[in-house]
């Protein structure tokens, strides 16, 4: 197949860029607006672009890592965010017939005290979370063939994530205090990356909305003390309520995802989010 990757200099993206060499029966073309080493330039806000790239190339599937994904940011310009993770996502549906397209647990409220599900209704606080809603919701109206995998708490050797930001931290200072008052589960970019390949590679292609996280769940109080235990850094840290971290946008208390769907569609396991962190910090 050939597999055209979107934002592929990001997390996810180059995670989907090492995993390739273990599938080398498909043709990739990993691309981002920023050039860098094997990576063409696409934007996928530019419909003329992406469509012009699909037909060339004769791409089958875009698996699409593209996105808006600051948070905080995304809430003083809602209009940049929804380009990216709405409108172009749309162009991405009309230029090929199959589309993996990640989203996110901001979808939801987090005010839920269960694992949500792919049925459970939605309801975003954030600007990042409703143009990630509609995003999925676009997808769905111009792709019947979409797959769109939900998933959460995203980290990897690349890029900026909680991993890097908390070892950094740990080594800086004697002290750090985190929130223990927001429950979800840590996903290694890299797992997210194989369950991916695993919807490519299936007998047939089965669209729909899926849940993928690593499995179990801590707080952000709980991870920083595993990612720091892990790199053998000494640094006490303290709980602390999200009332006393002052967030710029409100963050979700519990987003937990039941992945039930997931697992039993392609029939695989999903790794425990302990396993995937000490993976990548043996990469890191
Ligand atoms: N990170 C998380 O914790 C998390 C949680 C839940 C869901 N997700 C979802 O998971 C997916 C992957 O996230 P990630 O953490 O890998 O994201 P990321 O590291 O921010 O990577 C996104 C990539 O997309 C690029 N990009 C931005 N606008 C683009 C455009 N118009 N055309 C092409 N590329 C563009 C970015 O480039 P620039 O950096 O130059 O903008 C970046 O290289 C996203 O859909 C995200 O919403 C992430």
């Amino acid at each position: 197949m050939n597999i055209l990757v979107t934002g592929s200099n990001g997390q996810l993206g180059n995670e989907m860029r090492v995993l390739s060499n273990r599938y080398p029966g498909h043709r990739y073309y990993f691309t981002d607006v920023v050039e860098a080493s094997d990576t063409y330039i696409l934007d996928i806000c530019d419909g003329s672009a992406v469509s012009a790239f699909v037909q060339e190339k004769s791409i089958d599937v875009i698996v699409n890592c593209a996105a808006y994904t600051n948070v905080d940011k995304a809430e003083e310009d809602e209009a940049t965010a929804r380009r990216i993770n709405a409108e172009a996502v749309k162009n991405l549906g009309e230029a090929c017939r199959r589309v993996v397209h990640v989203s996110t647990d901001y979808v939801f409220s987090g005010d839920e005290h269960k694992p949500c599900s792919e049925e459970d209704a939605v309801g975003p606080r954030t600007s990042y979370g409703r143009t990630k809603l509609e995003g999925e919701k676009i997808l769905q109206e111009v792709c019947k063939e979409a797959v769109i995998l939900r998933t959460a708490w995203l980290y990897s050797e690349y890029g900026n994530n909680f991993v890097k930001t908390m070892l950094r931290l740990g080594k800086e200072r004697d002290e750090l205090g985190v929130v223990f008052d927001q429950i979800g589960t840590p996903t290694y970019a890299a797992d997210l990356a194989q369950a991916i390949m695993t919807v490519i590679e299936a007998d047939e292609w089965k669209p729909g909305v899926y849940h993928y996280t690593n499995e179990g769940v801590c707080s952000w109080y709980d991870f920083t003390i595993a990612i720091l235990r892990e790199a053998g850094v000494v640094c006490r840290v303290k709980p602390i309520l999200s009332s006393e971290y002052r967030y710029k946008t409100p963050r979700p208390h519990y987003s937990v995802l039941d992945k039930s769907k997931f697992k039993k569609t392609f029939g695989v396991e999903i790794p425990y989010w302990v396993d995937g962190l000490r993976r990548c910090m043996q990469r890191i």
